[in-house]
């Protein structure tokens, strides 16, 4: 009988720091993507950084995804990482300020009101606003005039800011809302907004103006959701269609409690907030790349026009939900967006007991193990493992066909993250078992995965195929590089898009 000697246990490498405090928080801060990628080299896939005295501890790669996104709840807390952040701009008994049960709970909620029926409603909701946008806003003033050879530009963030708020406001968040942005609401939206960014993350309890505002503006918009609940209620508002507020005043939780309308206010900010920067930038970056590659615009072009052409050029007839999932194109430019841009780079779990890292992932002999000590946040990048020059080819490179490739290793990822039921596929060095196990996760995996994902398609397809259809777009001067100092990776200014309107409304021919 031989005596199996227990792994010795030791704390990942941390990375090296000349102030104890700030650690690595600058180099982090300005590019994490590669700090992470100079940390890989150095210390392996797993290390500890310091930011602002919390140490964080890294897992690259995806079996670093797999043991954060995958984590056991008794190891690892989302809400105990987020909820200083969230709590003050969604506000009370919602998301990170309620245990994961109840989390879980309101997550199926949600889902019941992003239903198929509702999906159908709202392509030609987004087709319209994204048109009369075009056709009103003073970004588009070319747009609007005879002369068709005249090239515009528009800021490309700044615009898809806006036809995202008012396509998300006009579909999931209501009618009420949707006229509100003409309004006050907006004022307090960008209030609300001023409170969700890093430095809100790193310090929760600053004394400035932003913070005072951000409380304020919670205020306002709670009660401005809950007036119009009660007003659904009394039935002195009849705007109820297909959205959101709808679908949760149907529900109810396990033990046969009905949402209370602070509840539902506060899934509502929460969905406002989850949705818009995230949406908002990946449009922006799809539509960066497309201005950047001409031939990728024309391939969507000639997928409208093969699609919904009605035979006169210029004309299309309206998309229905179904044609405008199986547009292969379409799909393809907004995977590989998603795939070089993921909105969110970094995701948190706070160690809540010691949890030690499977040796397959990183060992420091064979003998021993690392160990992350409760109090101590884990972090996963798929940001990382999505651009890794190991998995895919031309890695940096936006190449749309990728994904036309059979079983090529886009797919293969693909197929992985988006497998629930745990097969094993070979993508290329190692076989994966489950989502959390993915080189591809722009929606997070496991139990804290992304519910917008299919209204995220919707909404970005719509959007970007109402553009397509109607401009030419260039870019100059290439690709912005990432800001990374929001919430959300942005494009660096100066990321102005040249347009012009497609040439047949000049004399029916392109
Ligand atoms: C969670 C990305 C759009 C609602 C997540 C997570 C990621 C993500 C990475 C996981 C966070 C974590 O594990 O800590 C994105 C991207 C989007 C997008 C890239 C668009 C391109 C949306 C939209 C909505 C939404 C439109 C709402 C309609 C949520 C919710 C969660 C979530 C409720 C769950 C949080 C949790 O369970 O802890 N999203 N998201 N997202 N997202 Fe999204």
């Amino acid at each position: 009988w031989q005596l199996i000697k227990p792994r010795e246990r030791s704390l990942p490498p941390v990375v090296f720091h000349w102030f104890p405090f700030i650690g690595s928080s600058i180099s982090y801060g300005n590019d994490p993507i590669n700090f992470f990628l100079k940390c890989r080299e150095k210390y392996g896939d797993v290390f500890t950084f310091i930011l602002f005295g919390r140490r964080v501890t890294v897992a690259l790669g995806p079996k670093g995804s797999n043991f954060v996104l995958g984590g056991k709840l008794a190891q690892m807390s989302a809400e105990e990482a987020y909820t200083h952040l969230t709590t003050p701009v969604f506000g009370k008994d919602v998301v990170y300020d309620v245990p994961n049960e109840v989390l879980m709970e309101q997550k199926k909620f949600v889902k019941v009101g992003l239903s198929l029926e509702n999906f159908r409603a709202y392509v030609g909701m987004i087709e319209n606003e994204v048109t009369t946008f075009l056709n009103t806003d003073s970004a588009f003033r070319t747009f609007q005039m005879d002369d068709i050879n005249e090239w515009g530009s528009f800021h490309s963030f700044r615009v898809l800011a806006e036809i995202t708020i008012l396509t998300a406001s006009r579909t999931l968040q209501g009618k009420e809302v949707r006229n509100g942005l003409d309004k006050t609401f907006a004022q307090r939206y960008n209030d609300l907004d001023g409170g969700f960014t890093p430095i809100n993350f790193l310090f929760p309890n600053l004394p400035l103006e932003s913070y005072r505002k951000r409380d304020k503006a919670h205020q306002a918009m709670s009660d401005f959701y809950v007036d119009l609940i009660r007003k659904r209620k009394t039935g002195e508002s009849n705007e109820a269609e297909h959205d959101m507020i709808a679908a949760l005043m149907q529900q109810s939780y396990k033990n046969g409690r009905e949402l209370s309308e602070r509840e539902i206010a506060h899934i509502m900010i929460a969905l406002l907030m989850a949705g818009q920067h995230t949406s908002s930038t990946t449009g922006t970056w799809t539509l960066l790349h497309i201005a950047d590659k001409p031939e990728v615009g024309e391939a969507l072009y000639k997928e409208q026009v093969e699609n919904f052409g009605t035979g006169i050029e210029g004309e299309f007839r309206p998309m229905t939900y179904e044609e405008l999932k199986a547009l292969p194109v379409l799909d393809a430019v907004i995977r590989e967006a998603l795939r070089i841009h993921p909105p969110i780079h970094s995701i948190m779990r706070k160690v809540i007991s010691d949890v030690p890292v499977p040796p397959s992932l990183s060992a420091p002999s064979k003998d021993s193990t690392f160990v992350v000590p409760k109090g101590y946040f884990v972090l996963s990048s798929p940001a990382v493992s999505q651009v890794d020059p190991r998995v895919w080819r031309d890695s940096l490179e936006f190449d749309h066909t990728r994904w036309f490739e059979d079983d090529g290793v886009a797919q293969q990822a693909y197929k992985t993250y988006a497998d629930e039921n745990g097969e094993k596929v070979d993508y290329g060095f190692g076989a994966i078992s489950k989502g959390t196990e993915s080189p591809y996760q722009p929606f997070g995996a496991g139990r804290h995965r992304c519910i917008g994902e299919q209204f995220a398609y919707l909404q970005i397809g719509a959007i970007i195929a109402t553009i397509v259809r109607k401009l030419e777009l260039r870019l100059e001067g290439g690709m912005p590089a990432h800001n990374y100092h929001t919430m959300i990776t942005t494009p660096k200014d100066p990321c102005d898009i040249r347009y012009r309107r497609r040439h047949f409304d000049l004399n029916g021919s392109t």
